[in-house]
């Protein structure tokens, strides 16, 4: 069954066509980052005005890769929330306008539910490692850092979530702060390569041992102290040093969480998703931690990492399959109330 998966929800229009869950045959996104850097972060009414400029091109562009038709199409997904509400709006309006003339059916998709199925796809008909049930997600994006443990491809509890800034977003205002542009969590793992990640000890918010909810305000506000206190007069060298120093203290807790995560369900398979899932530390850190700790890790290529619609169309195939069927009605409940 080939299901086309719709994502609106934040800065990034996204579709793709998903064929049984796993098979990408088309995946596109059209980016917003140029739209909303001279602001250093998303203007949600500007966000929308892209989305509604950008939904049929896309949409089109993701049909025609998959060399289909909506004829060929058995149901769409749609992200529903959590995210932008206007940026929302358009694509949930659009699908169900599509799903209404097409005849097809479609589901409402929960966005962070559906990033640990990015771990899925397959990209060509080669097969390969998939991870298994029950397993631990971190989702780590500008938006969220949510843990979750997964029981089947519908079935999940929230074990951990921030308790203020998401990962992200502590990068992209730290890298405000050091003068490195939007987004900036590119710029700070690009620069932390070459700096000392010793040289200033930022503060690590593990809060009680075994608690898997995350904070990363504290972070940011030591970055931004010591930046006063100290300046950073010394050079292009000290900027390398801050985001080296900052991206460890981040990457332990992330690291750190997750690793609790695993022993408190006992899973042996962790995903971890979302945009800052591309930094090339976390990465690391995490492949010698499955080495060392003896379980499984699958972490999707960058560009099923960040926001895309195949991993909409990924758990959309299994809701529809299900029967979770969304409604054209007005007041049709959420499916991500509780987030
Ligand atoms: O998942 P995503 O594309 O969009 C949502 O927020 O849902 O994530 C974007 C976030 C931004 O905060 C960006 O700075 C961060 O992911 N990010 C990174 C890296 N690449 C993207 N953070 C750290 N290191 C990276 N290499
Ligand atoms: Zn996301």
């Amino acid at each position: 069954m080939l299901i086309l998966g719709i994502e609106s929800s934040c800065d990034d229009t996204a579709a793709a066509v998903v064929e049984d869950g796993r098979y990408v045959l088309s995946s596109v996104v059209s980016s917003q980052d140029m739209v909303h850097a001279p602001y250093g972060g998303v203007v949600p009414e500007l966000a929308s005005r892209r989305h509604i400029e950008m939904i049929i091109p896309v949409v089109e562009e993701a049909l025609s890769k998959a060399g289909v038709t909506l004829k060929d199409i058995g149901g769409i997904a749609v992200t529903q929330g959590p995210g932008l509400v206007g940026s929302i709006l358009i694509g949930l309006s659009f699908a169900k306008a599509v799903s209404y003339t097409a005849g097809l059916p479609f589901t409402g998709v929960n966005h962070i539910e559906a990033h640990p199925h990015a771990a899925f796809l397959i990209e060509g008909r080669a097969e390969k490692e998939v991870p298994r049930f029950p397993l631990v997600a971190l989702i780590v994006s500008g938006g969220h850092t949510t843990l979750l443990h997964l029981t089947g491809f519908t079935e999940y509890r929230i074990i951990g979530q921030t308790l203020d800034d998401a990962a992200g977003e502590a990068f992209d205002k730290v890298a405000k702060l050091l003068g490195l542009g939007y987004p900036g969590g590119v710029a700070i793992d690009r620069l932390a390569k070459e700096g000392n990640r010793k040289s200033v000890e930022f503060t690590r918010p593990f809060m009680a041992k075994g608690n898997l909810d995350f904070s990363f305000s504290g972070v940011k506000t030591a970055v931004l102290n010591y930046v006063k206190g100290h300046g950073l007069a010394t050079g292009p060298e000290a900027v390398k040093d801050l985001a080296a120093s900052f991206q460890e203290s981040v990457v332990d807790v992330l690291v750190g969480k997750a690793l609790w995560a695993l022993e408190a369900t006992g899973a042996s398979d962790l995903v971890v998703a979302g945009g800052v899932a591309c930094n090339s530390r976390l990465r690391t850190r995490l492949t010698e931690a499955a080495r060392d700790g003896g379980f499984r890790l699958f972490i999707p290529p960058p560009r099923f990492c960040s926001d895309n619609g195949a991993m909409i169309a990924s758990l959309g195939y299994h809701q529809l399959k299900k029967g979770a069927f969304g409604t054209l009605d007005m007041d049709s409940k959420p499916t991500w109330e509780g987030f």
